[in-house]
């Protein structure tokens, strides 16, 4: 692995809240798993659980309460500034609770990731788990895919299955898929990785 591949493997990683998949991310690191570093992890609260992830494994932090800008697109502009100080390769959402605008998407052609649960273009918005069961689904999943400027909506990058089982609540059911969630995102990273690092975007 040369330096400048490694250079090239930079994350952000945005949250709201629990981060447990920003932890999966950061143990698949340490774990050897995912050739990669997480440059920043930004949080729109300062009361997110998930920014103790990664003060533990001395990342740093950045708390951006969407409240002190005037617009979405201002306060996009700080994330975008933030995220290209320090370079990073890839953006992944990680129960980011925050609509992006285009300036933001702009920004990151092809390189932020978002993890959905379950199986796009299925159940996309709030509470996909609940969805899933009001439609009486045998099945849901993961999806992790590419942001575009529809919610939920951009490119499929990976999607694994999970099947529903009878007496599932949306608690359990969402247990169930957090399981997989842990597993398929560092995977799917790492695949998006491969192939940005081989076409490395103009500066
Ligand atoms: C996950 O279910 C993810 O798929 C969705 O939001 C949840 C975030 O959980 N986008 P966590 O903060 O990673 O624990």
């Amino acid at each position: 692995m040369t330096h400048s591949h490694r250079a090239a493997s930079r994350l952000g990683v945005l949250i709201s809240g629990r981060g447990s998949n920003l932890k999966a991310i950061i143990d698949a690191i340490a774990a050897g798993r995912l050739e990669a570093s997480i440059a920043i992890v930004i949080s729109n609260r300062a009361d997110a659980p998930g920014l103790e992830h990664a003060r533990a494994a001395g990342i740093d932090t950045l708390v951006l309460s969407h409240k002190t800008f005037a617009t979405r697109e201002d306060y996009d502009r700080a994330m975008v500034k933030e995220l290209k100080d320090r370079q990073v390769a890839l953006v992944c959402l990680a129960g980011f609770m925050r609509l992006l605008s285009p300036v933001f998407v702009d920004a990151f052609p092809g390189r932020i990731l978002n993890i959905h649960p379950s199986l796009l273009p299925k159940y996309p918005g709030l509470h996909p788990q609940q969805q899933a069961l009001d439609d009486g689904a045998a099945v849901s999943g993961v999806t992790v895919h590419i942001v575009n400027k529809d919610l939920d909506a951009g490119p499929v990058v990976m999607q694994q299955e999970v099947a529903i089982v009878p007496g599932d609540t949306a608690e359990t059911l969402a247990d169930r898929i957090l399981d997989i969630e842990h597993a398929l995102y560092p995977a799917a990273i790492a695949l998006v990785l491969d192939r940005v690092t081989e076409h490395p975007s103009p500066k």
